[in-house]
């Protein structure tokens, strides 16, 4: 088959996601760590990904899981040595698997070296490598409202912190114990292109830029709107896709990629951001990101708010996708349902009770079969559902701890709380990995971190791996497909069945073929549409089960595959 030997490594790349916490521990002490990850890199050699990306393994005090950095060139000791990161590397290479490590550079952690330098005194060389601001005037420092803006972080607190010692407050958009770092600083900005080269020259293949599109506050740091029945006012006016951002990440790429051979990956998380920002972060024209995960489709069942939940329609989901392929058809896209950020998706957007399988199935098809580079995150590939929580005792995540007290605190009857927390916290996507059907489900010989899934005794990569048919086989067809067929790594979108309730159905056109995909997101059995059985006629079943072909059964999907006929349709 015909490949693009000119194209970046990463269109046709699948990229696996490894939560280095959950993923395989290898010393028993319960946490995840690099032996571990090495000791299963069979598995995604197995599966056949092209790279995985690892949440961060830097030294921390795991305020925030390893998303406050206190030594940006190290690795924590929970998780093992440089010496283990080496030999990690080394032997995902020999396995044709790249390495991208997480870059988490818009905070670091308040132990990080830089920030305790920055708070010991108003004059220190380093003071303005964070943001420090006075009270409000007329207000007495470390009275609530005294805070320099009204802002509120990402984690239900106010964004600003009183350091009493230098009688400032400091800003920090997710908790007290990750500052903001000031990359109005040219010299922080040049320490963070050192870190990156660091990285690189050790043999990493790129790195995911955590919340990239916060990086550029606006200077004047106004107060926000404040919505009704909100404390807090809006930040995101002031640090979303902020005025100076494209300037750093053309200023980055320039100053960390600029000369290297293999073109590194660079993939930047974007909450909040919009199409038409997307499209500036990721035009090959600009030299910026190479794609971004923005955050519409996870938005498409919530209100103005995380935790606000909302049915979801298909519809709704649909016009997000669509909209996104076609908004950066001459860009790229990141395509991912979860990570270590959100429910598992099958128990989001699928049927984790009834249609388990089928559903956890037919949602990866229409993630892989899109334009762009699908990221799997640990533990979808067998279709890994949220943990049944019962109480407030069995949550451990900073945001959804906080957002408990803060929500308790102002009146909300802890069982609704509690409800939003089963759905949306962040510690669905962050039990262990289900490899066995064994204690501590072949995870840990040790006591978990976190507690296991009870269903893992079901839901597990050894029983998968045995079956043909399974979630995981599924996964494994679908990353040989991208990587047989061109029409899935380039083909253009377009929207069939687009009025229909449950279907979300598409071509990708090449120059050779046209892919018709269509998928049934619903219990419910549905009629094809006529565009959609025009579209697959005369078409070879390349991927799912054939049965009627004038309608899908409950969460069931296809792939078909027409030749083009040379100067044709
Ligand atoms: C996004 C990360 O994915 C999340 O886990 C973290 O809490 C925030 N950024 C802050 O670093």
């Amino acid at each position: 088959m015909r490949t693009d030997q000119d194209a970046p490594w990463w269109r046709s790349a699948v990229v696996y996601q490894i939560y280095p916490r959950s993923f395989a521990d290898g010393d028993g002490d319960g946490v995840g760590d690099l032996p571990g990850i090495r000791e299963r890199l069979d598995h995604l050699a197995w599966l056949g990904v092209d790279a995985l990306w690892l949440s961060p393994i830097q030294p921390s005090p795991m305020a925030d899981n390893g998303y406050d950095i206190s030594d940006y060139c190290a690795i924590d000791p929970v998780y093992g040595t440089l010496g283990d990161f080496d030999r990690l590397v080394e032997d995902a290479h020999a396995r044709g698997i790249r390495v991208v490590l997480d870059l988490v550079a818009n905070h670091t952690s308040d132990a990080h070296p830089w920030f305790q330098q920055a708070r010991s005194a108003r004059d220190h060389p380093r003071r303005d490598w964070y943001w420090w601001r006075p009270p409000r005037p007329g207000l007495v420092a470390g009275e609530p409202g005294a805070e320099p803006t009204n802002w509120g972080s990402f984690f239900s607190e106010p964004a600003w912190t009183y350091d009493p010692a230098t009688e400032e407050y400091y800003l920090h958009l997710f908790s007290a114990a990750q500052p903001d770092l000031n990359w109005e600083n040219p010299a922080v900005r040049r320490a963070i292109h050192r870190v990156a080269r660091w990285w690189l020259d050790r043999g990493v293949d790129g790195f995911r830029m955590d919340v990239v599109n916060l990086i550029s506050k606006d200077p004047a740091l106004p107060d926000g709107a404040v919505r009704r029945g909100e404390e807090y006012g809006d930040l995101g006016r002031f640090v979303v896709d902020g005025p100076r951002v494209h300037e750093y990440l053309a200023e980055f790429r320039r100053e960390v990629f600029g000369g290297r051979e293999d073109v590194p990956l660079l993939v930047g998380e974007a909450p909040g951001t919009s199409l038409e920002e997307a499209r500036c972060y990721t035009h090959p024209d600009r030299g910026e990101l190479d794609m971004v995960f923005h955050f519409e489709h996870v938005r498409v069942d919530r209100g103005e708010f995380k935790w606000d939940l909302r049915p979801f329609s298909v519809p709704d989901l649909r016009r997000v996708l669509a909209t996104w392929q076609v908004g950066l058809a001459d860009c790229w896209n990141a395509l991912y349902w979860d990570n270590h950020d959100q429910p598992r998706v099958v128990s989001r957007f699928g049927d984790a009770v009834r249609h388990r399988e089928a559903s956890a199935k037919t949602l990866a098809t229409v993630l892989h079969l899109q334009r762009g580079t699908p990221f799997v995150f640990q533990g979808d590939e067998i279709g890994m559902a949220n943990h049944p929580f019962a109480t407030i005792d069995d949550f451990d995540d900073i945001e959804s701890l906080n957002h408990y007290r803060r929500s308790v605190a102002l009146g909300v009857p802890p069982e609704e709380v509690l409800a939003s927390l089963r759905a949306m916290s962040r510690d669905n996507g962050r039990t262990p990995m289900q490899w066995d059907a064994g204690p501590a489900a072949g995870f840990t010989t040790g006591v978990p971190w976190r507690p296991v899934n009870p269903d893992h005794t079901e839901v597990n990569v050894a029983e998968q791996r045995e079956r043909p048919g399974s979630v995981l086989h599924h996964y494994r067809d679908l990353i040989r497909l991208r990587h047989e067929e061109p029409a899935v790594v380039e083909g253009a979108f377009a929207l069939l069945a687009a009025d229909h309730e449950h279907l979300f159905a598409f071509t990708r056109e090449s120059e050779d073929a046209t892919l018709v995909v269509m998928a049934n997101l619903s219990g419910e059995p549905v009629a094809l549409p006529d565009d959609v059985r025009e579209a697959a006629a005369g078409s070879e079943l390349l991927l799912g089960d054939a049965g009627d072909d004038g309608a899908l059964g409950p969460w069931q999907s296809r792939v078909h595959r027409r030749t083009r006929a040379r100067g044709g349709r």
